[in-house]
């Protein structure tokens, strides 16, 4: 397997870094030579990673070629490439829309979209993707697992979902800011809280069968003070609030 990067920022590290530490058959890779500092740093990490003089040059190299560029700036760097007929081109580029992308690569390339996460580096990270490729597939699985969208409608919603980090990290600042300002130290109160959300996703995650509704019950005394709070918490606004984040996200999504 021979694969290229267009783009060696964050989310290039993270494959790579992933990809290194997985058993994936991967004989080499490509990097462009931006970022220098992140490209020379994987290249120092296996010889089978290799810095190209410019973007074309991993294009060329590789057998599977991975956007990994800003949206801001991707127009400018794909309309500037030639691709193979039938190359394996894989757009990491969020918000971007297939039928632009096909657009600008004016070639007949074999087009995949995923949204890989910074946990792929720790072989952690569930990436979707779309349309379904086996191939694609079973690499982003080897470093974490794989959604395949079935619908570029099924994508969008799953591209929704991605953009939740920010809001998970948020409430527990909240709680943990809350906390302080009631008079636990906020170090304590986040040493309590990160492993207290880390083990209720693995429950989740081990749950396989059971739906967050249920999850929600089981972990809810009747009349106790979990289910005051999640009460409260709907009452009070904190879930309509979230519904209208991911109608916002999924419109931007929509619509860019
Ligand atoms: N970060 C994530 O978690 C994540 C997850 C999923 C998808 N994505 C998507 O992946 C893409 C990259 O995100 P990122 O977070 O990795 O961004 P990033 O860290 O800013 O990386 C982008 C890289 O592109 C390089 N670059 C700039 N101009 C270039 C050019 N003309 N040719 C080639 N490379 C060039 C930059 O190099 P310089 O530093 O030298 O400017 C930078 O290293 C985005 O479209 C983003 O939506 C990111």
């Amino acid at each position: 397997m021979n694969i290229g990067f267009v783009g060696t920022g964050t989310i290039t590290e993270a494959i790579v870094t992933g990809v290194l530490a997985s058993t994936l058959p991967v004989t080499t890779i490509h990097l462009s030579p931006r970022n220098k500092d992140i490209a020379a740093r994987l290249a120092e990490k296996s010889p089978i990673v290799h810095q190209e003089a410019d973007n074309q040059g991993v294009v060329d190299a590789a057998h599977t070629v991975f956007l990994a560029i800003r949206p801001q700036i991707a127009q400018e760097v794909i309309t500037a490439l030639r691709f193979r007929p039938g190359q394996k081109v894989v757009s990491l580029v969020a918000t971007l829309d297939p039928k632009t992308l096909n657009g600008w690569i004016q070639q007949d390339v074999h087009l995949t979209q995923a949204i890989p996460l910074p946990f792929v580096a720790e072989r952690q990270g569930v990436t979707a993707i779309f349309p379904p490729d086996a191939e694609v597939a079973s690499f982003f699985a080897a470093l974490g697992t794989a959604v395949e969208a079935q619908t570029k409608a099924e994508y969008d919603l799953l591209a929704a979902a991605s953009a939740l980090m920010g809001t998970y990290f948020g409430i527990l600042e909240t709680s943990t800011r809350w906390l302080e300002s009631k008079g636990l130290p906020y170090e304590q109160a986040k040493a309590y809280l990160a492993p207290l959300f880390a083990s209720l996703s693995e429950t989740a995650v081990k749950s396989q069968s059971r739906s967050f509704a249920e999850l929600r019950l089981e972990f809810s005394t009747r009349g106790g003070l979990n289910e005051q709070a999640s009460g409260d918490f709907d009452r009070n606004g904190g879930s309509a609030a979230l519904e209208k984040a991911l109608d916002g996200l999924l419109k931007r999504i929509r619509t860019e």
